[in-house]
């Protein structure tokens, strides 16, 4: 298999999962938003403050088609990588896309902490109204996916073992 690619809103689990996951599998890891950060020499709030989203978007569709040349590699990618559709075509031919998914109460629990490092929740007056609209925005594209793993009642260990499980059935799918 080549690269295994997560995506999926924020607050999924996708960089904590990837971490674990790619030590799990021996792969390197890669997360697109501190690469596009490295390569910015800045924040991802410096980069939508001084560049606006559109600035942000291009960077990560820079970063999406750069990344897409590696191989078994473990990549978690930003929430809204899957919007774009040149992005899900360059993704889709790296890799298998797994959409890391989670309720909206669970998302605004787990990005409430960190609510300055995302800006697209914490610019409006109420974040769990944003969640919820980018959720339904958003959902036609995750569905882009291979598959989709749950992660709002588990804990990163269990969700990367479902997902150990996951890639073992498609071995065999492959045999
Ligand atoms: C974004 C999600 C963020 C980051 C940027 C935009 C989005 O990544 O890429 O703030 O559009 O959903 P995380 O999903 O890792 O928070």
């Amino acid at each position: 298999m080549n690269n295994i690619i997560l995506v999926g809103f924020m607050g999924t689990g996708k960089s904590a999962v990837g971490r674990l996951l790619s030590r799990r599998l021996n792969r390197p890891f890669l997360d697109l938003d501190e690469q596009i950060a490295k390569e910015a020499g800045r924040s991802i709030p410096e980069i939508f403050a001084s560049e606006g989203e559109a600035g942000f978007r291009k960077r990560e569709s820079d970063a999406v088609a750069w990344s897409s040349g590696l191989k078994n590699y473990l990549i978690a990618t930003g929430g809204g990588v899957m919007l774009d559709e040149g992005n899900v075509q360059r993704l889709k031919k790296s890799g298998v896309l797994i959409c890391l998914s989670a309720r909206p109460d669970i998302i605004v629990q787990r990005t409430l902490s960190t609510l300055p490092s995302r800006p697209l929740l914490s610019n409006g007056p109420d974040p769990r109204e944003k969640v919820e609209e980018l959720l339904n925005l958003r959902a036609p594209f995750y569905a882009l996916a291979d598959r989709t793993v749950d992660t709002s009642d588990r804990s990163v260990e269990q969700v990367v073992e479902e997902i150990l499980k996951e890639i073992e059935e498609w071995k065999f799918e492959k045999r």
